[in-house]
């Protein structure tokens, strides 16, 4: 508890029940977070989601992350509402499939925009404000980008997915040196198969495929790529977002934490 007292985050790509970012944001609630701007795209569950979470620390905010006016906007909302921003999680994140033949251009723009460009532009914009506060905490001030064990493992059907989640991993490094010497620290995750509504719909199409026989199928199948065999919960992976923001991880800076239990990378 309280391991994020008097701390403000922005966390993109929550604005989904079950999924990663909000439960992201449910644990920095919980461990304290004097503010919580959870941001999305999408706007169809809001009312449900503010309903839920029930917390006068809590915001949720239509956004765009390809797009720069909609960052400077939310940023500054965020200080509106809690005065200031210290953790920046940069979670939203889109796959289209598709291999080198499949795949057109305008689609690697489209993932390139929201995986990439998008950690690129939130840093950019949110620098200031991280910069202003980082002397605040032991810890500094925290970027944390969810990216993937794609980051490190190759994938013929889902191309630029795997690309533009290593490039993260590449701008995770460069932005934490460059950004060391101010305290602020830049870390990526890099989570396994998580059981998140996006995973269970593209289980079901499965099963309706015929290629699992069941749901529970699906997720076993999906269990046994990892040494664990277990499906993780984003539950489970908020606990590492948890520590990487908080001033327990005042010593690391650009490192890539695996989230997978153990997947064989190839
Ligand atoms: N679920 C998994 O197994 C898994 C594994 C590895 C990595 N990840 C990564 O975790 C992150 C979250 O995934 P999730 O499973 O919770 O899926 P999700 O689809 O529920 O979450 C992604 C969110 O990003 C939002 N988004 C998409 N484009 C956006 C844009 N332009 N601006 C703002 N928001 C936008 C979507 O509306 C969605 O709510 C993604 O970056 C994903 O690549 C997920």
């Amino acid at each position: 508890m309280n391991r994020l007292h008097g701390r403000v985050a922005l966390v993109t790509g929550a604005g989904r029940r079950g999924n990663i970012g909000l439960a992201v944001c449910d644990a920095f609630l919980r461990e304290g977070a004097a503010g919580v701007v959870a941001t999305d795209l999408r706007s169809d569950e809001a009312e449900v989601i503010r309903q839920q979470v029930g917390s006068d620390r809590f915001r949720l905010l239509a956004h765009d992350v390809t797009d720069p006016a909609s960052w400077q906007q939310v940023l500054a909302e965020t200080v509106r509402s809690f005065g200031g921003l210290d953790i920046l999680v940069n979670n939203a994140g889109i796959s289209i499939h598709g291999g080198i033949e499949t795949t057109s251009l305008d689609d690697l723009h489209k993932v390139m925009a929201v995986n990439l460009d998008a950690l690129f532009l939130g840093i950019q914009v949110c620098l200031p404000e991280l910069a202003r506060r980082a002397p605040l905490h032991a810890g500094g001030a925290a970027v944390i980008n969810n990216l993937s064990m794609g980051s490190f493992m190759s994938n013929p059907n889902n191309l630029s997915y795997h690309l533009s989640k290593a490039a993260g991993r590449m701008l995770t490094l460069c932005v934490a040196k460059e950004l060391g010497p101010r305290k602020i620290r830049v870390n990526s995750i890099h989570p396994g198969v998580t059981m998140t509504p996006l995973m269970r719909d593209g289980c079901q199409k499965y099963v309706e495929q015929g290629v699992w026989e069941s749901m529970a199928a699906g997720e076993a199948a999906l269990a046994s790529l990892n040494k664990l065999n277990i499906a993780g919960q984003p539950e489970d992976l908020a606990h590492a977002f948890v520590y990487l923001a908080s001033d327990e991880s005042r010593f690391i800076t650009g490192t890539a934490l695996s989230h997978d239990g153990c997947c064989e990378y190839y």
